[in-house]
């Protein structure tokens, strides 16, 4: 008898754990970090909250968990004018409010700081595009600035590379925390390689570096779950290499694949050259996503389930199913409901249900439902926001923050 009383209530209680609405933050070059509120039953993003203490120019967000649950955020603020060029720490409140809690010290970032990365005990890593690579220490539980910076490291070629106009000095583009937390991967857009560093007590140790095939400019790259292999998407080539992970007992990655970003194999022929964008890969490990700046591959992209509006000009993503052994194979390409997605993620609760883009050059968010089974995720966004109607431009990141 109690058992058949019980179960309905558990029931309730777990459909009652589904959450109906998600909060997402998005960054941007106009100086706001935006906090919106995604409902998915009624489809809409509205602005929760604003915070400005990121600026001058937060182009990109990453999420902290700290040691006690709560959500920090860092960010960095792509400045360019040596002063202000810096790192953010953030709390988030449970109404997606943000409140700084330590900036790094005013000239000690390398200029053009375009992607930050975090280990659980608070080492964080940041690339500057104008060559250089910083680290510091943050306290993991308070997200204060402890010691900043404890690394820095400059890059510069003895020549330019095969693209002159974008390889004329070391660009390094992102910063990737290998699954074991003992290696950092930055990829270096103007040299061609993938510069790599064991993590050491005093912060970061350089060993030799990966290449790459000269011009391919690498830009970000992801692991896989399982840690077997990394994902490595080339912003000039459009292309996607994929290497195996060992350890022995340095990180080794082979390369064991190389695919364009583009069905027929050949980035289209436009002015501008469309480049790369993105990477991420689904918490399953099935599918890995990238995105396409400047390939206006969508005439007719739709912003909204209902009205039927239409863009005239949208960029995409590519879609790759994921083989056992790791290598790609091209599923589909799809609308992002704008142009120049410089970023995208997926929701990294429920297995990635939702997928919200940010298309830097025409200011919109838009979210789309991910078929979890086949990886797709159609050509209709479930909501879309065009930032512009918050006083927002140039959107370059968007995270999920639940
Ligand atoms: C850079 O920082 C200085 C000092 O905090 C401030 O006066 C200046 O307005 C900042 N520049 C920008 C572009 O935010
Ligand atoms: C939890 O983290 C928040 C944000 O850093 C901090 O304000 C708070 O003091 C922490 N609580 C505990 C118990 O450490
Ligand atoms: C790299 O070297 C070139 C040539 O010596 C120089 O013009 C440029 O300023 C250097 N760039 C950086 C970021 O140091
Ligand atoms: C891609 O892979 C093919 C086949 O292994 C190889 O011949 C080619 O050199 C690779 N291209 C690049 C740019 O790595």
């Amino acid at each position: 008898m109690k058992l058949s009383l019980q179960l309905p209530l558990l029931l309730m209680v777990a459909a009652k754990c589904q959450a109906e609405t998600r909060k997402l933050l998005v960054g941007a070059y106009s100086g706001q970090l935006t906090t919106l509120k995604f409902d998915t039953v009624a489809g809409t993003l509205t602005q929760l909250s604003v915070n400005t203490q990121g600026s001058p120019r937060p182009s990109w967000q990453t999420l902290f968990k700290n040691s006690n649950g709560t959500n920090l955020i860092i960010s960095s603020s792509e400045a360019w004018d040596g002063r202000n060029d810096s790192v953010v720490v953030l709390s988030v409140d449970a109404n997606g409010a943000l409140s700084m809690i330590s900036r790094s010290t005013p000239g000690t970032v390398v200029k053009g700081p375009v992607a930050v990365a975090a280990t659980k005990s608070g080492l964080l890593i940041s690339a500057s595009y104008s060559g250089g690579v910083n680290t510091f220490s943050m306290n993991p539980s308070t997200g204060l600035l402890v010691t900043h910076p404890l690394n820095t490291f400059h890059y510069n070629l003895t020549a330019p590379g095969p693209n002159p106009t974008r390889q004329e000095t070391a660009h390094p583009h992102h910063a990737i925390v290998d699954p074991t937390e003992k290696f950092v991967l930055v990829p270096d857009l103007g040299a061609d390689h993938i510069h790599i560093y064991s993590i050491c007590p005093q912060g970061l140790s350089e060993l030799a570096p990966v290449r790459v095939a000269p011009g391919s400019g690498p830009r970000h790259g992801v692991f896989n779950p399982a840690g077997k292999f990394y994902y490595q998407l080339n912003e000039l080539a459009n292309r996607v290499d994929v290497f195996s992970v060992a350890y022995n007992p340095n990180i080794v990655l082979t390369s064991v694949q190389n695919i364009s970003t583009y069905p027929t194999g050949t980035t289209p022929a436009l002015s501008p050259v469309p480049i790369a964008g993105e990477i991420q890969i689904s918490s399953d490990g099935k599918y890995v996503y990238t995105s396409n700046r400047g390939d206006k591959t969508f005439p007719h992209a739709r912003v909204a389930p209902s009205p039927s509006t239409e863009l005239t000009q949208s960029d995409s993503i590519t879609v790759y199913t994921v083989g056992a052994d790791g290598q790609l194979t091209f599923l589909e390409q799809s609308p992002v409901a704008g142009l120049t997605p410089r970023h995208f993620s997926l929701e990294p609760t429920n297995g990635g249900e939702y997928i919200a883009v940010a298309t830097q050059d025409t200011g919109r968010v838009a979210v789309y439902q991910r078929d979890k089974v086949t990886g797709k995720f159609g050509t209709v966004p479930v909501a879309s926001i065009d930032m512009a109607t918050l006083g927002v431009s140039q959107p370059p990141c968007v995270i999920w923050l639940d």
